[in-house]
């Protein structure tokens, strides 16, 4: 145990009735099957418990140190700036939660909280790290989702029979004004071609829908061949570079991949579609859509970006619930299909704020073969993003 150890320790013996805190503190921790760490008030380890030692460095060589020393793959962490939550905790004794985080192939929970001491107005002790793997239960669950999907059915239902029956209105008064006009030989050529293409656009609407819904019906029967990421990513930017133009919007690719993977490229290229497509939607004019590719060690990474107004934390839990939408003329099936596309190539797809505004969906498609799924040394790498 280093010195700092000792040190933090004797302080805590006065500050604290019981002088064993730390001690009671550890040993509750080592009987949890959740990887837990407790830092002093400078963010250096004074905890480090079993279920943490299991997964990477010993407890010996922890202590002391600082934490995110110890799990380099959460400094390295680019989607999310773990060191400032860490003051923030310390700091501001504010509480960070990722209830779904990707870390390499597993998911997993993590809070960061901070370790009040006796006074709830002094400055706070510490700060507690939990990481608790939640893979399994995250499978089981979609295993559930798979088996309550009959209900789905009948939503999908409701919602289709809603969603074509606009169109087909809309498209059966047209062709009924057309024939009114037709028949009167006065009519304008002009104003005949003008309903025509009123139906073609209400055509090609209900074929859009009719594209999503045999996207939901064909699931996870996916044709996958070795395809390299980031033209994927270039050629659905390209694609979508007249709608940034009409949107006023800057349009960036930051390629970063040179990695090839077993992809259903059509799903995968239909899902980042509908991701940029939304950020396209949600940007004012002027304003900015970045999409990043990298590798990280078990994944290949897209990073969405927008500087739009971000989502209200209200309508986070149902982003992912087919129909769900905010605009006019939105099916609400764009998020839900691209996550199921996702999942079923075992990846993940997250929805972050982006840090100084906006919103940022995260893509994450896994390594397939076993050089990623290794046992690493740090346990955040074990369960995560790489160092
Ligand atoms: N980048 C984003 N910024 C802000 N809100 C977003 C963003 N992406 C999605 N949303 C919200 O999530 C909702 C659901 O998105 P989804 O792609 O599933 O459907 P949609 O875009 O409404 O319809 P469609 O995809 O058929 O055009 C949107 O209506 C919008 O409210
Ligand atoms: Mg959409």
């Amino acid at each position: 145990m280093t010195r700092r150890f000792h040190v933090y320790w004797a302080w805590l013996g006065r500050v604290v009735s019981e002088g064993d805190y730390a001690l009671a503190l550890e040993q509750l921790s080592d009987a949890l099957p959740v990887a837990i760490a407790a830092v002093d008030r400078s963010g250096h380890v004074i905890v480090w418990n079993r279920s943490m030692a299991l997964r990477g460095p010993a407890k010996e060589e922890a202590l002391g140190r600082a934490l995110l020393d110890v799990l380099p793959s959460m400094r390295d962490d680019r989607n999310l700036d773990w060191e400032a939550d860490l003051r923030r905790v310390l700091e501001e004794r504010a509480t960070v939660e990722r209830p779904r985080h990707p870390m390499g192939d597993r998911v997993v929970r993590v809070t960061l909280a901070p370790l009040e001491g006796p006074e709830a107005t002094g400055p706070v002790l510490g700060a507690v790290l939990a990481i608790e793997d939640i893979t399994e239960r995250v499978r089981a669950e979609e295993r559930r989702l798979l088996r309550v999907r009959s209900d789905a059915v009948e939503d999908l239902g409701a919602g289709i029979a809603h969603e074509v029956r606009n169109p087909l209105n809309a498209l059966s008064l047209n062709l009924q004004l057309l024939r009114e006009r037709l028949d009167d030989p006065a009519a304008e050529r002009k104003d005949l071609l003008a309903k025509t293409d009123t139906m073609i656009a209400e055509m090609r609407r209900m074929d859009e829908l009719v594209t999503h819904l045999l996207e939901v019906s064909r699931g996870g029967s996916a044709v996958r061949e070795p395809r390299a990421v980031d033209p994927i990513v270039a050629r659905t930017v390209e694609l979508l570079r007249g709608r940034a133009e009409r949107a006023g919007a800057a349009l960036v690719h930051v390629p970063g991949s040179r990695r090839t993977l077993r992809l259903d490229a059509v799903r995968i290229e239909r899902a980042l579609h509908n991701l940029v497509r939304n950020a396209l939607e949600a940007v004012p004019r002027g304003g900015h859509v970045t999409v990043t590719t990298r590798d990280d060690p078990h994944s290949t990474v897209v990073v969405v970006d927008d500087d739009g107004p971000g989502i209200p934390a209200a309508d986070r839990p149902r982003l992912f619930e087919l129909f769900f939408t905010r605009k006019r003329g939105g099916t609400g099936l764009g998020l839900p299909l691209a996550q199921r596309a996702i999942h079923d190539h075992g990846g993940e797809l997250e929805v972050l704020d982006r840090p100084g505004g906006g919103t940022r969906f995260v893509v994450h498609l896994p390594v397939d073969g076993d050089e990623a799924r290794g046992p690493a040394a740090d346990p955040s790498a074990s369960v995560g993003g790489g160092a």
